[in-house]
């Protein structure tokens, strides 16, 4: 029977065993991991209120009840995708968890916003923290405690990667502002968000069980750099991913969860699995998962039907896993709820409004779907949608790419006498934009990808309509070609028109869907639909022929950026449900376009070096070695000298904005940065916190209690042979076992504060420069400054900051940019933390990465070893 039992069984013989803390790592990969979990301690930001309520809070509960806080209550049981135990006893209902990333899944008045990749792609801090606002507030409208996003986990290592457009961009400083911009946004309003997929979940063929590895280094610098971001925003939750990382499962890997998560970044919030990405009961939670989603994932079968519930109860009660891990979990997630409560005024948190299970047309329904019970109202239809769709419509146009342009003239337009609207992507879908769940069907306009991403659309805006009404209004006349297969009419509707206007679109998703052989994943990257066919036979007949992409990332376009017929090629991304408005918007002038493309455009698939893998020869035991290291995306195209069809950071204005004056100031302003200590060098030893009455009575079923299956419950159960599955409570700290040591612990020396070592954000150089709009037209500039770090194992240059710079024409505007240490510094793997080098480094100011304005060399700054940190920095002027 039980799997967890026999887990449980198999720990007891481990333990003491000391060896085991290096035992994890295969040959080649970082011998690191971390035991014991670090226990939640609070800290700055709210977090030290927020732990005080927690323990108190958790103070009072008996073990079952926080065992109910860690677990979910199984698959579609309650209202939410998921959702934790209640405390009834206290009057404390369960938390609910819900998709997704660009809007509230599975519900109606709801928006639709535009994907993480557009947001990227609008380099615009505002609009980010905006958007996140704008999502939390619909969140928690609907009742929903948690939020599973932002995404950053993909980051973008494959250019085909299926779900890289619920995150931001391949670069991890962009993808870092994009998270903490965003966490920070939804948080401000009470809803706790989700930095997921913890982490390399980077494609979806194999998702649940690729073993990624990697090198500490590579980690550092790419992958875990937004998640620090988020950390640092105070982010309440994050979610481990269903892939291996060098050996072990993303939900039961110490080193990530342990060692870089809750250690070296300070996280004091609460780990959650993937749905179903738990593979263990004891593991899992030595290494720092804290609650297990949806509760009954991967376990079924087992006499709890779960790895934690009932089997987390045993399992404390029998002494393999100490109370203060399981207190340690509960305070964490009751800590999350306390911050972020606080940072919306501690208001009430509003009734689940919606279920999840329910078609939301629908009314009544069961409030426990799966046992088909307490049939009521479940959907009340709360209206959350406030006047987020002008947000909405100004994020699509302030997204959008202008990659082409001939001679500056195609765009914007001007009243056009008669123009063609060509291809199915301007279209609405057959049977609406709501016509298949989880957007699994690819028809009409795309405005998002598919999985657990999107949600309902409450209207989907296509750019045929949007452009019509403009027509109408300018007396344009209009024909129309909606079909991409049947070319002739294509060709017809394009033949004499001022403009040709022709729609094209590729998507991808969540590895559980297949559309038309793309299981998550695109199998390439041409367009979707016959659209680069369709291109090419508008642009045969008419010399004025404007694409516009809606995709998922990068589609090779070589042949449209070269065509001479071709004047004008607009990236548009996905862009939510006001899509055709943001488009005419940026078509017409009336939004200055600012979006500048969060990835590169290659001339070849195999132009990105690293690539999804499709196939394995272990299909059973898929392995990947991320060999590239950091170089993915434009890292790449530059250390490979590979030319790009539109570089990473391009797009094009309707002016013409020049960078003057470069100034470059060491330390501006700053004393020598004494905070590259961390804070404190060890913690308290671990807490418990109330009692744990380890009688049987107090921990089955309260007398005369019906269980339903299959729902999950935090009791322990007689086994089928009549006997109780744990024989009796033992002491719970086992000291000489490493991973249950529960003394006070030392805080890595790139820790002690969230996001890592404090020191690591101070300011080292200042960058100031002048914008000027040379142009006829007011226009937003994207300044963006590149740094070269040295030698060779560094890219050309990595972003390192960057800005939306409103210009009037004419005018000048002076900007400055910080430069922190982390910018300036490489992760040292023996010495476990980031070192500036001693190569001269240079600072660059661009259009895009290749378009390169300004540039000086950094002075060397005066480093003293010293400290924890061994460099510390005095700061000279
Ligand atoms: C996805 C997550 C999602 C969860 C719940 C998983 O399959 O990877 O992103 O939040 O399901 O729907």
């Amino acid at each position: 029977m039980a799997r967890a039992t026999t887990a449980i069984l198999a720990a007891v013989a481990i333990l003491g065993n000391a060896g085991l803390t290096n035992a994890q790592a295969p040959a080649g990969a970082p011998a690191l991991s971390l035991f014991p979990s670090p226990w939640g301690q609070g800290g700055g930001d709210g977090w030290d209120a927020a732990y005080e309520k927690a323990r108190a809070f958790v103070s009072n509960l008996t073990l079952v009840e926080k065992v109910n806080l860690t677990t979910g209550t199984g698959w579609e049981f309650d209202r939410c995708i998921g959702n934790t135990g209640s405390i009834p006893r206290l009057g404390f209902r369960s938390m609910c968890l819900q998709d997704g990333t660009v809007a509230v899944r599975y519900t109606d008045k709801n928006s639709v916003f535009p994907a993480g990749m557009n947001m990227a792609a609008t380099f615009s801090r505002s609009l980010m923290r905006r958007r996140g606002e704008a999502m939390g507030s619909e969140f928690r409208g609907k009742g929903i405690d948690v939020a599973l996003g932002p995404v950053t986990g993909p980051l973008g290592r494959v250019p085909a990667g299926g779900r890289n457009w619920e995150g931001f961009s391949p670069d991890p400083y962009l993808s870092g502002v994009g998270m903490f911009e965003t966490v920070t946004g939804m948080q401000s309003v009470g809803v706790i968000a989700t930095a997921k997929h913890y982490i390399l979940n980077e494609q979806e063929h194999f998702r649940n069980n690729v073993d990624v590895t990697i090198d500490d280094r590579t980690m550092h610098e790419l992958y875990l750099w937004p998640f620090a971001d988020a950390v640092r925003a105070g982010v309440g939750a994050v979610m481990c991913s269903y892939n291996k990382i060098n050996g072990n499962y993303s939900c039961e890997n110490s080193w990530t969860l342990n060692y870089l998560l809750k250690n070296e970044l300070n996280f004091q919030g609460f780990v959650m699995s993937d749905w179903g990405a738990q593979h263990s009961t004891l593991e899992s939670a030595l290494a720092g998962l804290d609650m297990a989603m949806p509760g009954d994932g991967g376990a079924r079968g087992n006499v709890y039907g779960a790895f934690w519930g009932g089997a987390l109860t045993e399992a404390v009660l029998n002494g393999t896993i100490p109370a203060w891990r399981v207190d340690d979990m509960a305070v964490r997630i009751m800590a999350a709820y306390y911050k972020i409560g606080a940072l919306s005024g501690n208001k009430p948190r509003p009734d689940v409004n919606f279920s999840a299970w329910v078609k939301p047309n629908v009314t009544v329904g069961p409030v426990y779907f799966r046992a088909n019970a307490s049939i009521e109202p479940v959907n009340l239809h709360v209206d959350v949608q406030a006047d987020h769709g002008a947000l909405i419509r100004e994020i699509g146009a302030k997204s959008t790419v202008l990659l082409k342009n001939k001679n500056n003239k195609a765009l914007p337009l001007h009243k056009p006498g008669h123009i063609a609207i060509i291809g199915e992507d301007a279209q609405d879908a057959p049977g609406g934009p709501n016509a298949c769940e989880d957007n699994k069907c690819y028809r009409g306009t795309l405005a998002m990808g598919y999985g657990s991403g999107p949600g309902y659309f409450p209207y989907l805006v296509a750019p045929a309509t949007a452009l019509k009404k403009r027509a109408a209004a300018d007396n344009t006349t209009v024909a129309e070609a909606p079909s991409n297969w049947d070319l002739d009419a294509a060709r017809t509707a394009a033949t004499g028109a001022d403009v040709a206007f022709v729609f094209a679109s590729a998507d991808s998703g969540e590895g559980y869907i297949t559309i038309d052989g793309n299981t998550g994943d695109r199998n390439n990257l041409t367009l979707w639909g016959n659209g680069d066919a369709l291109i090419q036979a508008v642009a045969s007949v008419n010399p004025n022929t404007i694409v516009v992409l809606h995709t998922v990332g990068p589609v090779l376009i070589d042949y449209a950026a070269k065509h001479e017929n071709i004047t004008a090629i607009l990236w548009a991304g996905l862009q939510g449900q006001e899509s055709g408005n943001s488009l005419v918007d940026v078509l017409y002038g009336d939004i200055a376009p600012q979006g500048r493309s969060p990835f590169t455009w290659g001339q070849n698939i195999s132009d990105y070096g690293a690539q999804v893998m499709y196939t394995s020869p272990t299909p059973l035991a898929p392995a990947q070695n991320f060999s590239e290291g950091v170089f993915i995306d434009y890292r790449y195209f530059q250390h490979a000298h590979t030319s790009s069809v539109y570089p990473f950071g391009h797009g094009l204005t309707y002016t013409q904005f020049d960078f003057e004056n470069l100034t470059v100031h060491p330390c501006k302003g700053q004393a020598a940065s004494t905070a590259a200590v961390p804070s404190k060098s060890w913690t308290a030893a671990a807490q418990t916190y109330g009692t744990v009455n380890s009688s049987m009575s107090a921990n089955v079923d309260p007398s005369g209690f019906q269980r339903i299956k299959p729902f999950i419950y935090p009791w322990i159960i007689r086994a089928a042979n009549a006997t109780w599955l744990f024989t009796a409570p033992k002491a719970f700290a086992n000291t000489t076992d490493p991973r249950t040591n529960n003394s006070a612990q030392a805080v890595l020396p790139a820790g002690g504060a969230p996001g890592g070592n404090p020191g690591l954000y101070d300011t080292v150089y200042t960058i100031g420069f002048d914008v000027r709009n040379r142009g006829n037209v007011n226009g937003t500039a994207v300044p963006q400054l590149y740094v070269q770090l040295g030698g060779k194992d560094n890219p050309w240059g990595v972003l390192r900051g960057f800005d939306d710079v409103s210009v009037a024409a004419g005018d000048r505007v002076h900007v400055e940019m910080n430069l922190t240490r982390r910018d300036i510094s490489n992760w040292d793997t023996e010495k476990q933390n980031w070192v500036v080098n001693n190569l001269q480094k240079y600072v660059f100011i661009g259009r895009s990465v290749v378009d390169i304005a300004l540039n000086s060399s950094l002075p060397a700054l005066s480093l003293q070893s010293a400290g924890v940190m061994q460099q510390r920095l005095a700061c000279l002027e």
